[in-house]
């Protein structure tokens, strides 16, 4: 997109954002942050603009300020200059906006007025993060282009993933391809989960965990569960694909794995302005819940199993959250909705009524986790809802998720990631 475009957005965006906000002669500071040291070490962590900064100007480096003054309705942007030490070391930055040393005599300018601190602010927070939701023809094409990059790396999953690779060999080469395809970084830790593996919702490797991704390789008949997507121009993509590697899925994979999709499938139809997003969550709960009534592990009527928390313990998360300058993104829970208790929507990470131009994960998933399986109080609170013999019979079988990026429309919702294959079978 021309600079010229995008400039006429952003400056859109800020318009649209200081409507919402109910300011008089304040001034509002927006600091994209600093670079994060790594603890005990001169190194640093890889640095993520504040996404109200991103949103709000387009740009993403550290220790740059874009401030507002209320009075004389006027936004100025401060950026750093690297000095010749910083250049001995790093690439320069593009300078933007006027030198940062300046913003100090603009606040005196304007002493006496209130200054406040964008991120500290929940009111002039929510002011962004009310417009950040619906994305413009910039974000799209950014998110576009992010899931165009998770493809490269899912198909080169079906192309050359076998039985016998480690979890790791499969990441690595995943993850080449989302980079060959543009992809600045991976939106967020890659989950490449084997078997039993496949039961952490966010299977993420730390250095102490008991399960080594490079060590585990993947037998003939396991499930592979892969949530990875590529980051683009800052905006995310999410994406999960499970299938069975290297032999043809049992009975119960097959059953499972197509009850999921069509959970997914009922649940991306539903996306629609107007939809309340806990309504498609709970009913794709029903269609899992109908699922596991059919294969014999539950016992009773589907409604009273979601209402239970028994369908939660094979279906915790939430069916999806806003996807965009961060893969979790802004705007989940409006002013006067407070997150839920109950064990089928405590993980909801969203709960409004979907609009057009927002873009949301799809996500529903069944899995046997052994946290929730094996945990006593639980097998005596299910005791006539869960056919524990059944289900102890599938315990290690790990987990199924079949995730989508799906932009709502006025029209039909246009899946961002639906060109990415969901073979059942691969290897
Ligand atoms: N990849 C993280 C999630 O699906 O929410
Ligand atoms: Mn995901
Ligand atoms: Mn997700």
């Amino acid at each position: 997109m021309p600079k010229a475009e995008n400039d006429k957005l952003v400056s859109a965006r800020r318009h649209r954002v200081t409507s919402r906000w109910n300011l008089d002669d304040e001034i509002v500071l927006i600091r994209s942050g600093s670079v994060l040291p790594m603890a005990g070490s001169d190194m640093e962590h890889s640095f993520h603009p504040h996404p109200d900064f991103a949103y709000l100007t387009g740009r993403g480096i550290p220790d740059a300020v874009l401030v507002y003054d209320a009075k004389e309705k006027h936004w100025e942007l401060f950026g750093p200059r690297s000095s010749v030490d910083d250049q001995v070391w790093h690439q320069p930055a593009d300078p933007i906006g006027l030198p940062l040393e300046e913003l100090e005599g603009w606040l005196k300018a304007r002493e006496g007025r209130q200054i406040i601190e964008a991120n500290t602010n929940t009111e002039v927070q929510n002011g962004i993060g009310e417009e950040r939701i619906r994305k413009d023809e910039m974000e799209l094409a950014a998110l576009r282009s992010a899931a165009a990059t998770s493809k490269a790396g899912f198909d080169w999953v079906y192309n050359t993933a076998s039985a016998g690779m480690t979890e790791r060999e499969v990441q690595v080469g995943m993850e080449a391809e989302f980079f060959r395809a543009g992809a600045v970084r991976t939106a967020y830790p890659s989950i490449v989960a084997s078997g039993p593996n496949g039961a952490f919702l966010h299977y993420f490797y730390g250095q102490d965990d008991s399960l080594n991704p490079a060590t585990r390789v993947i037998e003939s008949g396991e499930l592979l569960l892969i949530d990875a997507g590529g980051e683009f121009s800052g905006y995310a993509s999410d994406v999960t694909r499970t299938m069975v590697v290297g032999a043809e899925p049992s009975d119960v994979q097959t059953f499972l794995w197509k009850v999921v999709l069509s959970a997914q499938e009922l649940a991306i139809d539903r996306c629609r302005p107007g939809q309340e997003w806990r309504e498609i969550h709970l009913d794709s709960a029903r269609v899992i819940g109908s699922g596991l009534l059919e294969l014999g592990l539950l016992r009773g009527e589907v409604d009273e199993l979601v209402a239970s928390g028994a369908v939660a313990l094979f279906y915790p998360h939430g069916l999806g959250h806003l996807i965009g300058l961060t893969v979790h993104d802004a705007g989940g829970y409006p002013t006067g909705r407070e997150p839920s208790s109950h064990p089928q929507s405590r993980y909801l990470r969203t709960d409004r009524p979907l609009e057009a131009g927002m873009i949301t994960s799809v996500e529903p998933g069944v899995y046997f986790i052994d946290a929730l399986l094996g945990d006593p109080a639980l097998r005596n609170q299910f005791i006539d809802e869960v056919v524990w013999s059944e289900v102890d019979a599938l315990r290690g079988f790990g987990g199924i998720r079949i995730e989508d990026d799906v932009h709502i429309t006025n029209a039909e919702p246009e899946v961002l990631s639906g060109d990415i294959a969901k073979p059942l079978r691969i290897g």
